[in-house]
């Protein structure tokens, strides 16, 4: 994936369009509350690019999705909040204006200055842009001399402002190129999806296998080991025959993880040991007990510590190491011990010399909340893009940019 970026064109006195993911979480569902936004990662890691653009004299246009309104009137979903939080993240002005497209936006461009930036209101309050309408992606890139993705979050999503009117910028003789963000997630999960270092070691996790089989697929032909915790594991230890107690396990999905325990032998590794309790919650009494004798009236929540240790040795000394779902409920404490470990022993690994990659979504938030984001190589702030860049699908918001040389 070899695509032109913000370096490779001149912004100078031009009106610069930027995606951006600004799909952050709120303090708030409710409109009449002062809503705030409560966890700004994707703001950040958008200003490398914003600064970039600014400091070479663009103006800026930025547009975001933020949830899943149905329409316009769910204004618990109006850009408001983030527009606030820009402002004191770039130290200075966020103009905002009450819509996508229409007179209203098309005179707040017009009217841009170099060190500029206006922020339109949630892409999704247009019905066109799900449906990547061909109007909605003009009018949108009307309004611009330059397109910009840095949304990698978004990528995976065929959008009027993702895709649709990255082709209508280049219909008029415009780049559309992408940014910083974007540049580093395509350079850290693309090289892991297509062209690895070795030893590979990916760890997967996450409650179910029904919509990792793919990934798995893809991943045995890349990866030297994967490894298996979370609730998935259930699901190949009910294969292999184990009895799991009222444990999460996907019946229908029993077959697929018998034929990708087939296929992998020895490369797919399975917990040892694991936590039961009686219930997910943080009173339960939570013990340790080998995956052969888990109780019949027991679930289990989280990898247990022998597991742990196996997991440590088997990355040891390896070239890369993506991470993808955390290893039990890790939401609740007891339950969280073998993703916080794991994430520990990643950190660690990546300051002796190892490509840890971890992708978005809760193990990105995992290892968030143990404070150890800085320390990994790099932790995409894609979900859903980032799984499916790891697949090996070809995402629709990169496909489209400007090809490099
Ligand atoms: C995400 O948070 O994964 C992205 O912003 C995409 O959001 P979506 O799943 O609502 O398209």
């Amino acid at each position: 994936m070899n695509k032109k970026t913000i370096e490779d064109i001149d912004v100078q006195g031009k009106k610069v369009f930027v995606r951006v993911d600004f799909n952050v979480p709120l303090s708030s569902k409710d409109p009449n509350d002062d809503i705030t936004v409560t966890d700004d990662t994707r703001i950040r890691a958008s200003l490398p690019t914003l600064n970039y653009l600014l400091d070479h004299g663009a103006a800026l246009i930025l547009a975001s999705h933020l949830g899943r309104p149905k329409s316009a009137a769910d204004r618990q979903f109006s850009m408001a909040p983030v527009a606030k939080r820009l402002e004191e993240l770039l130290g200075r002005p966020v103009k905002t204006v009450g819509a996508v497209v229409g007179p209203e936006v098309q005179e707040a461009a017009s009217k841009l200055q170099p060190g500029d930036v206006l922020l339109l209101e949630n892409t999704r309050f247009e019905p066109g842009e799900t449906k990547n309408d061909a109007e909605l992606s003009r009018q949108l890139a009307d309004l611009a001399d330059v397109y910009v993705n840095d949304a990698f979050g978004s990528a995976h999503r065929a959008h009027a402002s993702t895709e649709g009117m990255a082709r209508a910028v280049q219909a008029k003789g415009g780049a559309a190129v992408a940014g910083y963000l974007m540049g580093k997630e395509i350079s850290a999960l693309g090289r892991a999806a297509t062209n690895p270092p070795h030893p590979y070691v990916a760890i997967m996790g996450g409650a179910k296998i029904s919509d990792k089989i793919k990934l798995i697929d893809n991943l045995l032909q890349k990866a030297d080991t994967i490894l298996i915790g979370g609730g998935m594991a259930n699901t190949f230890l009910a294969a292999k025959g184990f009895e799991l107690g009222r444990s999460l396990v996907e019946a229908e999905a029993i077959p697929e993880a018998r034929r990708l325990l087939e296929t992998a032998g020895a490369r797919l590794v399975l917990p040892v040991d694991v936590v039961v309790a009686d219930e997910m919650s943080a009173e339960a009494e939570a013990e340790v007990r080998p995956v052969e004798d888990i109780p019949a009236t027991k679930m289990a929540l989280d990898i247990g510590p022998e597991t742990v240790e196996n997991f440590k040795t088997r990355v040891k000394g390896t070239a890369l190491v993506v991470w993808n779902g955390p290893m039990g409920v890790f939401e609740v404490e007891q339950f969280a011990r073998g993703t916080r470990a794991l994430a520990e022993a990643l950190a660690e690994l990546a300051e002796d010399g190892t490509e840890v990659v971890i992708g978005g979504g809760d193990s990105a938030a995992a290892v968030g909340q143990a404070g150890l984001t800085e320390r990994m190589t790099h932790v995409s702030t894609g979900g859903g893009a980032s799984l499916e860049m790891l697949q090996g699908d070809e995402l629709p918001g990169i496909a489209v940019l400007d090809e490099a040389g």
